[in-house]
């Protein structure tokens, strides 16, 4: 293990920058992740010591643990498998995202019994290990920035070990509103806001999800909440909640997209599609996606709208994501069945009216971004949906966007999208009909606009603008 000095910037996520992968003959291959904290970090600078504490996800990352990882800037946490899996599959994806995405089948589940507790405590372990990982890596006075329902606990827990530390947490997913709140066990409901609000700074997506939170606090801690100021406080400290609206990588995509891996699965796609109009959507096959639904509005509107027989096709990438999971094994097996259907009513020997595909492929995702007429973005509850903020940017000739007034993403782009409410298929359909109908000018015009909301706050931006919220003392 090569033993780093102390870092005066942390982050802490479940999934880290790096993921290995043991080779056949043994040797570990390292891939580097994208995404919006790799390129924030890279935004603070080389100069400044950083430390990004994160779990080992995969028997690669197990192995790479063990052996010494050779970069001193990422520290790896070898938590058993067992409460790894369990704190990360029975308490943040299947009990937290449930709650805060509203999809629990409430007749059915949750049912909180003996082995949910078992989950608990796995979960108290694995937020333990990250604080002590944290609070062993920090410089005097250092600022940690810990993202996400996995880590809920970790600042209180952090801060019970490193008074002296600028403590941030930021959610990425929605917030519950407190009824849906409280199917939580009391004394869970408790220790993850006050896991929470053992940060100076809670960062959110939207100004929504913070009033969510900071709802829940009110109702379920009594804490004094100040609305204007955005602040909590309870039990003698008092946090503030932030609002940042992470955006797309604007400069990145373009560019990205424009590359000759993208420019031949464009080429191939438009073989297929052959002149007919689009509707696109990419997504993690994800149950908040409401990907099903999205089928269901598509066949409403084929059945419905005849004239769009053999004029239209839906391509819908959907990703394998969580597949510990039943439901969402379950899930992936329902969007590949009414895709099916889709195809089976209404294919001819020249059109198939679903392109369903499953295997993840980014430089195709974005050929079919630049090849959009219309994208389809209409989860139950999203923190944000980037999907939706990437589409416009990256256009070739400007796409209506039908987009679902749960995502955060619609208090930014709202006002140029279809809006639809997730649940309501007809409307759903006839949303499609609306964008796939909209004259030339105005959709470009909206698209102009809406890729200039999405870029507002670039990932490197957004990140900035955590990390001062922190050092700064202001939100
Ligand atoms: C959401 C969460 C992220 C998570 C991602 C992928 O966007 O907010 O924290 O990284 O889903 O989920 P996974 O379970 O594959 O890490």
């Amino acid at each position: 293990m090569v033993t780093a000095s102390p870092a005066s910037i942390l982050l802490a996520s479940n999934r880290g920058p790096v993921s290995f992968t043991i080779e056949d003959d043994g040797a570990l291959t390292p891939r580097r992740g994208g995404g919006g904290l790799v390129s924030g970090l890279s935004a603070i600078g080389d100069e400044v010591d950083s430390v990004w504490v994160c779990a080992a996800l995969t028997e690669g990352d197990r192995a790479a643990t063990r052996q010494g990882l050779d970069d001193p800037s990422v520290r790896m946490l070898d938590i058993d498998a067992g409460t790894f899996a369990r704190a990360y599959n029975g308490i943040a994806n299947s009990t937290l995202w449930f709650v805060h995405h509203l999809i629990f089948n409430t007749p059915t589940t949750p049912v909180f019994g003996s082995s949910f507790r078992r989950e608990w405590t796995s979960y108290e372990i694995y937020n333990t290990s990250f604080a002590e990982a944290l609070a062993e890596s920090a410089a005097e006075g250092a600022t940690v920035l810990v993202q996400d329902y996995h880590l809920s606990l970790t600042p209180r827990l952090l801060r019970e070990l490193r008074p002296d530390l600028r403590i941030g947490h930021f959610s990425h997913t929605p917030w519950a509103p407190p009824d849906y709140y409280r199917l939580l066990p009391d004394d869970v409901a408790v220790d993850v806001l006050e896991g929470i609000l053992g940060a100076d700074h809670a960062g959110f997506l939207t100004r929504r999800w913070a009033a969510a939170f900071a709802d829940c606090c009110e109702a379920v801690l009594g804490a004094e909440v100040d609305r204007a100021a955005l602040t909590v406080s309870h039990k003698g400290r008092t946090t503030r909640l932030g609002v940042h609206p992470l955006g797309a990588d604007g400069e990145f995509l373009r560019e990205r997209a424009h590359r000759p891996d993208v420019d031949s699965r464009l080429a191939t796609l438009r073989d297929a599609v052959g002149g007919r109009k689009t509707v696109v959507r990419v997504d993690r096959t994800e149950l908040s996606k409401n990907i099903v639904r999205g089928l269901h509005a598509y066949r409403h509107l084929l059945r419905t709208r005849p004239e769009w027989l053999d004029r239209v096709v839906h391509i819908a990438f959907a990703y394998p994501s969580r597949h510990d999971l039943p439901e969402y094994r379950e899930y992936t097996a329902s969007v590949l069945r009414v895709a099916q259907e889709i195809n089976d009513e209404f294919g001819t020997a020249s059109w198939q009216p679903v392109m369903l595909q499953v295997d993840d492929d980014f430089a195709r995702s974005l050929a079919a971004y630049r090849l959009a007429d219309v994208a389809l973005v209409n989860p139950i509850r999203d923190g944000m949906n980037l999907v939706a903020k990437e589409v416009p940017v990256v256009s070739d000739a400007g796409c209506a966007l039908v987009l679902s007034r749960e995502a955060g993403a619609y208090e930014e782009l709202g006002g140029d999208a279809v809006a639809v409410n997730p649940y309501d298929v007809i409307a759903t359909a006839e949303a499609l009909h609306t964008a796939l109908t909209m004259p030339e000018e105005e959709r470009s015009a909206r698209c102009g606009r809406l890729a200039a909301a999405s870029t507002a706050l670039p990932p490197s931006a957004w990140f900035l603008e955590q990390y001062r919220a922190l050092t700064d003392g202001q939100s």
